[in-house]
């Protein structure tokens, strides 16, 4: 059988997205040989890196509770234009209730948003028209499964041209917690440019690659009027939230204050204005499918300053929203572009007040 993917050098010298991105200027220049594109069909549907996929009977998205044989995908999810991605079930839930405002999409009568993935006691999946609303954990491994059944999710479903955009949270490297961070690159704990994986005993780096449009898009969409600044830098991401961040309270330090400092200043002078555990994953995989991403974190807190996150829970829930803010901006600003944001609202709907509707509904269970 015809192997997928490809082996560690060739990941690099594959038509990759990099040239997708720049498909536009392809058409101009005529004399340029022609490549075959591997992520995407001529109607920009994801083509998946993996002959063997097609020649299923059935894919089953198993951390999804989805399946080619079991669920019409198409049907489901051929809309989709954005793909979002928190860490957690609840700030994921809560963005499905905001972008739904925001886009003005209305629910048919007596419907309700559903967890969609609610079965795989995994991750909680929410589809608000064309945004999926997706938690994906913490830490690569799980954004790496999620992100492996999400891009044969968009295959499956035809989706043509999704955005992937990461919302999280991260620890800022002289930078005040609440500000805004869009990743421009991302690297690991050893400052490589790139995702490390083990495939087959042989190790395989892939580029951790953002779209840097997707990058100068979303900082144009920061307001002046916001009360917080949003800035774009580097990110770093580590396999852990305290030894491999430099943290002096976890269970085991083996370093002093002073190597600490020492360590996150060079970060800092390499360009370093952030720290997460998912951001090489994500960037890389998108990458690899061809998919154009983004990733908007907020800052709990600046580490060159300490190590607990000790922000009082209500001042940590505006934090969270800020990023959710610039991201549904971006998604407002396509959907208005496509001319699909009218025709969202278009489904009516019995609610006219979601805020009063959840009273009545309170006061009703209250009477059971
Ligand atoms: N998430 C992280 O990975 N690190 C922090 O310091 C805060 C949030």
């Amino acid at each position: 059988m015809a192997q997928p993917g490809g082996t560690a050098s060739n990941n690099h010298s594959l038509a990759g997205p990099e040239q997708n991105n720049d498909k536009g200027n392809r058409h101009d220049e005529p004399t340029e040989e022609k490549v075959e594109d591997l992520t995407r069909y001529n109607d920009g549907s994801v083509k998946l890196r993996n002959p063997n996929i097609e020649l299923m009977d059935q894919d089953i998205l198993y951390h999804l509770a989805l399946g080619s044989g079991s669920h019409d995908l198409q049907e489901m999810f051929g809309d989709v234009k954005f793909v979002c991605m928190g860490g957690t079930p609840k700030r994921m839930e809560t963005f499905a209730h905001f972008i739904m405002d925001e886009i003005g999409y209305k629910l048919p009568a007596g419907t309700q948003l559903q967890d969609i993935s609610a079965f795989s006691y995994r991750y909680s999946m929410y589809k608000v028209g064309p945004v999926l609303s997706i938690s994906h954990g913490m830490g690569v491994p799980s954004v790496g499964i999620l992100l492996h059944e999400l891009i044969k999710l968009m295959y499956h479903a035809k989706v043509k041209d999704p955005i992937f955009m990461r919302i999280g949270t991260c620890g800022g490297i002289g930078v005040e917690g609440g500000t805004v961070v869009i990743t421009e690159n991302a690297y690991d704990g050893l400052l490589r440019n790139s995702y490390e994986l083990a495939i087959l005993g042989k190790i395989v780096h892939r580029p951790a690659i953002l779209d840097k449009r997707l990058v100068r898009e979303l900082k144009s969409l920061a307001s002046s009027d916001d009360p917080y600044d949003t800035i774009t830098g580097k990110t770093m991401c580590t396999y852990d939230f305290y030894e491999g961040q430099g943290r002096l309270d976890g269970a085991f330090c083996e370093f002093t204050e002073a190597d600490k400092m020492a360590y996150l200043e060079k970060l800092r002078d390499f360009g370093v204005v952030n720290i997460e555990m998912e951001c090489t994953i994500f960037a890389a995989l998108t990458h690899y499918a061809g998919i154009k991403a983004a990733i908007v974190c907020v800052t709990l807190l600046d580490r060159l300053k300490g190590d607990q996150v000790m922000a009082p829970k209500e001042v940590m829930n505006e934090w969270q929203q800020r990023p959710q803010f610039l991201v549904s901006r971006l998604i407002k600003k396509h959907l208005a572009q496509m001319g699909h944001l009218k025709s969202l609202a278009s489904t009516p709907s019995s609610i006219k007040s979601p805020r009063r509707f959840k009273l009545v509904q309170q006061e009703s269970e209250a009477h059971e």
